[in-house]
This record gives C-alpha cells, sequence and structure tokens, in this order.
C-alpha cells in the first residue's frame, strides 16, 4: 500500500499563494497577464493563484505530455491541446505545477518565444532543483522540494489524488 507523508498543509499552499499574488501583482502592475495553466497539475494553484491577483488576467491552458503511469520522464515532450489566446505581444505567465528535470517547461517555452510575446515569465508551485538536466528559468518559486515523489494539490500519481488540498510525499 502507497504511504502518503505530508510535505505542505493546505494552509501553507494558500499562504505561500498570498505571497505569489503579491509578487506577481508587483511584477504587472496595471497591464493584463495572460496566464497559461500547465494541464492538468497546476488546475488548484492556477485557480487559487488566479483569485488573489488584482492585475488584468486572462486565462488559457495547455496540455503536454506527461508521464502516463511512470514515476520517470520519458523524455519526449508533446502538445495535446494548445492555448487559444493569441499571445503575440501579450504578457504571458506559465503556471507549472512542478519543475523536475525541466524538459517541459524548456520546451514549452521555447514553443511560446516563437510567438512572440512581449514578455514571458514561469511561475512554479514547486521545484526540484537537484533534479535539473534542463535549464529552466523560474520567475517565481512556491517551494523548492528534494528529489522526492509528491502529490496532491494537482499533482497525481497514476490520476489519483489530485483532489488533496495539502501535498504529500509518495512512498510505496
Ligand atoms: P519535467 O519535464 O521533468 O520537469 O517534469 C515535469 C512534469 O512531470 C510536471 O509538470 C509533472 O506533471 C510531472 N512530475 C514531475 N515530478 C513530479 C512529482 O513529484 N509528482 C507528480 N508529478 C510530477
Ligand atoms: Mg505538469
Amino acid at each position: 500500500m502507497p504511504i502518503l507523508e505530508p510535505l505542505f498543509a493546505a494552509e501553507a499552499m494558500q499562504r505561500r499563494c498570498d505571497e505569489l499574488a503579491r509578487q506577481i501583482d508587483e511584477t504587472y502592475g496595471n497591464e493584463t497577464v495572460v496566464l497559461i495553466g500547465v494541464l492538468k497539475g497546476s488546475y488548484q494553484f492556477l485557480s487559487d493563484l488566479s483569485r488573489r491577483l488584482h492585475c488584468g488576467v486572462e486565462i488559457d491552458f495547455v496540455q503536454l505530455s506527461s508521464y502516463g503511469a511512470e514515476k520517470s520522464s520519458s523524455g519526449v515532450v508533446q502538445i495535446r491541446k494548445d492555448h487559444d489566446i493569441n499571445i503575440e505581444g501579450r504578457h504571458v505567465l506559465v503556471v507549472e505545477d512542478i519543475v523536475d528535470t525541466g524538459l517541459t517547461l524548456a520546451h514549452l517555452c521555447e514553443l511560446l518565444q516563437t510567438r512572440r510575446p512581449a514578455s514571458l515569465r514561469v511561475v512554479a508551485m514547486l521545484s526540484k532543483p537537484a533534479a535539473r538536466t534542463h535549464e529552466a528559468l523560474l520567475d517565481f518559486v512556491g517551494f523548492e522540494i528534494g528529489n522526492e515523489f509528491v502529490v496532491g494539490y494537482g499533482l497525481d500519481h497514476a490520476e489519483s489524488y489530485r483532489n488533496l488540498p495539502y501535498i504529500a510525499v509518495l512512498k510505496d
């Protein structure tokens, strides 16, 4: 049976969203930002973060190929769902759940840059710096964690646990 070891309580996630929203508001001021959430893992984070922003906000999503039921990356990134909003000349903030090797984010940012946004920034709820094999520039980070597999607050293992309001380390 898998064991869930709590890492960040629901309240800790909410408090961190407050702080990140303040930083993001300071960055964009009176500008409008297009939030691009990376499905599915960012859904709770994007929801909590976006409700705290006072700058202008538009919301869109992309979905990329994922790990499937595995706990390690296949090394291949594919777009399953592209964003709908035209981002040319717009301020874009990518909202990611977790940056592990950085492969997904590196590919996504490269693609988005070809669409000529006025600016491109990234907010990640979690980052695993020790796992990085691809350069990924993060403008805002919720929490840095070690090389552990975590679930909850949007993050899954084989599609389970996304609904948990807290983050836990999954141990088997
Ligand atoms: P990367 O391309 O290696 O940075 O992996 C990025 C994606 O892998 C994330 O957006 C997640 O969907 C998934 N992922 C990486 N680490 C974890 C984890 O600890 N728990 C759940 N999903 C993870
Ligand atoms: Mg993801």
